[in-house]
């Protein structure tokens, strides 16, 4: 089936933002690790990237046909009460992910309005937490969604 991979704001900007922080690979790097740990799993990936919040529950919302959801909700995981309300009305998995272990930084990243209707959540990893997503999207939705 398909996975449909979210990107929040300024993801667009991978590898030349806060390189120290989030690497130097690029959200075109990151796509194509997407595509190709899906295609080695038999599904294919739709992949996007917004700054606009709206415009990502229209994304999630579009997302509710496919095999599963990996996003990574950017600043808007800490505030965004629409995208939570959203991702709950996914029937297939959603997986959330980071580069950075949010933890470990400044405290309001400590809150994820994402992770309650998470089914797992990967923070920490860089680029190959996506990989590990696609993954787990696809071994949550094995029986269902070949
Ligand atoms: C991020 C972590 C967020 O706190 C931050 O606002 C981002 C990126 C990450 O991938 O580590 O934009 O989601």
């Amino acid at each position: 089936g398909t996975i449909t991979v979210l990107n929040g704001p300024n993801l667009n900007l991978l590898g030349t933002r806060e390189p120290g922080l989030y690497g130097t690979a690029t959200l075109a790097d990151v796509e194509e690790l997407c595509h190709r740990t899906a295609a080695g799993l038999g599904h294919r990936v739709e992949f996007h990237q917004t700054n606009h919040e709206g415009v990502l529950v229209d994304q999630v919302q579009a997302a509710r046909g496919s095999a599963g959801v990996v996003v990574n909700a950017a600043g808007l995981t800490h505030t965004s009460v629409a995208l939570r309300d959203a991702l709950a009305t996914v029937p297939g998995p959603v997986v959330e992910v980071h580069l950075t272990n949010v933890h470990a930084r400044e405290p309001f990243r400590h809150t994820s309005y994402v992770s309650g209707v998470a089914d797992a959540v990967i923070a920490g990893c860089g680029p190959d937490g996506y990989a590990y997503a696609v993954r787990h999207v696809a071994a949550l939705c094995s029986s269902l969604c070949s």
